[in-house]
C-alpha cells in the first residue's frame, strides 16, 4: 500500500472500497454545492505568519473542549449512516476517538446504537440529537444517551428540513442499500466492503428500527426527516431539551451573531460554527468566514467550535486562531473510516495532528492556547460585511 501522508490520499482509497451511493452520500453539498466548496477553499485565503528562532522543544496539541482533556482541539462530527461506511463503522470510529484522546459524537441516524458503541467504549462520547415529531421518542432517545453516559448533548439546529443533494435522490440512498441492477452491478465491484457488511452487528438506523412504533428496516433519511423530524423546533423547545437533558450541550449549526447571541441566552455550554459540511443551506457562506463575526459577538462567553471544511491540521490551527476553541470534522474521518476501518480513522487523526503540531511550529507558537490572530494574514474583507 502507497504511503498515506494526507486526508487526499485517504480519500481515494475511500472512493474506490466503499459503493457509489455512501461515496456520493459523503462528498455532495445541496444544490449547486457553491457552500461545499467554499468551506474548504475558503481556508486558502488565510495565510499563516511564518516565524523562527523561537525554542520549539516541549510543544504540545493538547487542549480542552468543553471542560474535557482532548490530545488535540479535534471532535469526531456526528455523521449519519456511518455504519454503511464501513461494517460496525460507528463502533471502530468510536474506538479510534476514544484511544487517540479526542471526542467522539455519535449522530441520531447512525447505524450502531447509542448503547453499541456504549458497550464497545470505555469513555464517555457526546450524542447528537435530531428531534422528532414524537415528543416521547425524543425523551427516551436522551434517557437512553444519559444511560450511556455521554458526557455531552449536541443539539443540530439547521437540519429541520433536510437540504436538497441530487445524486442521493438519484442514487435513492437508503440502509441499508436496496437492490436495483444498478446497486448490484456497483456492489460487485466492492466485495471487500459487502463482505464485512455481511457480518455488521446492523445494517439498518439502529437509534431509531425497534424503538419506534411502525419503522422497519430499510429506509432512507429523506423518507425519515420528511416524516419525522420536527420542523417546528424553536429556541423555546431548545430550552426544554436542555433541562430534559441536564448536563453539557452543545448546539450546532450556528451561522450568524443573532442565533450565536440566541444560544448564549439559552446557556448551552458551547456552540458550533457550521453549515452542516454546505449539505443544507447552498449559498450561505462558509463557517470560515463566518466565525469572526461570530467571534466578535460571543467569543468571550460562550466556547465555539468550528465545523465544515477541516481537511487538515493547517485548517484546524486556522480555525484556532481566529478564536475557535475547538475543531470537527465529518468528511476527513469517513474517508480513513471507509480506506481502512478503525486504522483509517487513526490515521486520518495522525495526518492531521502532525499537521497542526508543524504548522504551529513553524508559526512559532509551542500551545494551542497561545494561537491567536497573530499567526495569520486575512484579506480585509474576509469576513464579508455586507449590508
Ligand atoms: C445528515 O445529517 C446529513 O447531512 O445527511
Amino acid at each position: 500500500m502507497s504511503v498515506i501522508t494526507n486526508i487526499e490520499d485517504l480519500k481515494r482509497i475511500y472512493a474506490r472500497r466503499v459503493p457509489k451511493m455512501f461515496y456520493d452520500y459523503a462528498e455532495s453539498g445541496s444544490w449547486t454545492e457553491q457552500t461545499f466548496r467554499e468551506n474548504s477553499t475558503d481556508f486558502d485565503e488565510i495565510r499563516l505568519r511564518q516565524r523562527v528562532a523561537v525554542d520549539m522543544s516541549g510543544r504540545s496539541t493538547a487542549s480542552r473542549m468543553i471542560g474535557q482533556d482532548v490530545a488535540m482541539p479535534v471532535a469526531l462530527a456526528p455523521v449519519g449512516l456511518t455504519g454503511m461506511q464501513c461494517a460496525d463503522g460507528e463502533i471502530k470510529a468510536a474506538r479510534a476517538a476514544e484511544a487517540f484522546g479526542v471526542p467522539f459524537t455519535l449522530s441520531t441516524m447512525s447505524i450502531n446504537s447509542i448503547e453499541d458503541v456504549a458497550e464497545a467504549t470505555t469513555k464517555p462520547f457526546w450524542f447528537q440529537l435530531y428531534t422528532m415529531k414524537d415528543e416521547d421518542y425524543v425523551r427516551r432517545l436522551i434517557e437512553r444517551a444519559k444511560a450511556a453516559n455521554c458526557s455531552a448533548l449536541v443539539i443540530t439546529l439547521d437540519l429541520q428540513i433536510l437540504g436538497q443533494r441530487h445524486k442521493d435522490l438519484k442514487n435513492g440512498l437508503s440502509a441499508p442499500p436496496k437492490l436495483t441492477p444498478r446497486t448490484i452491478a456497483n456492489l460487485m465491484t466492492k466485495w471487500a466492503w459487502g463482505i464485512e457488511m455481511l457480518g455488521a452487528k446492523r445494517r439498518h438506523f439502529g437509534n431509531i428500527v425497534g424503538h419506534v412504533e411502525g419503522i422497519s428496516d430499510a429506509s432512507s433519511l429523506g423518507a425519515w426527516t420528511a416524516e419525522q423530524f420536527d420542523p417546528s423546533l424553536d429556541w423555546g423547545k431548545i430550552a426544554k431539551l436542555k433541562d430534559m437533558w441536564g448536563g453539557k450541550v452543545i448546539l450546532k449549526g450556528i451561522l450568524d451573531e443573532e442565533d450565536a447571541r440566541m444560544a448564549l441566552q439559552v446557556g448551552a455550554d458551547a456552540i458550533t460554527v457550521s453549515n452542516h459540511g454546505g449539505r443544507q443551506l447552498d449559498g450561505a457562506l462558509s463557517s470560515i468566514r463566518m466565525l469572526p463575526r461570530i467571534m466578535d459577538a460571543v467569543g468571550g462567553d460562550i466556547e465555539v467550535h468550528l465545523d465544515s471544511g477541516i481537511r487538515s491540521g493547517q485548517d484546524v490551527l486556522k480555525a484556532l486562531a481566529l478564536g475557535a476553541t475547538g475543531t470537527m470534522i465529518g468528511r476527513a474521518f469517513v474517508y480513513g473510516l471507509g480506506a481502512m476501518g478503525q486504522k483509517g480513522v487513526t490515521t486520518a487523526l495522525e495526518v492531521i495532528r502532525k499537521e497542526l503540531d508543524i504548522s504551529m511550529a513553524l508559526c512559532g507558537e509551542k500551545f494551542v492556547g497561545d494561537l491567536g490572530r497573530h499567526n495569520l494574514l486575512l484579506p480585509e474583507d474576509f469576513s464579508c460585511r455586507w449590508v
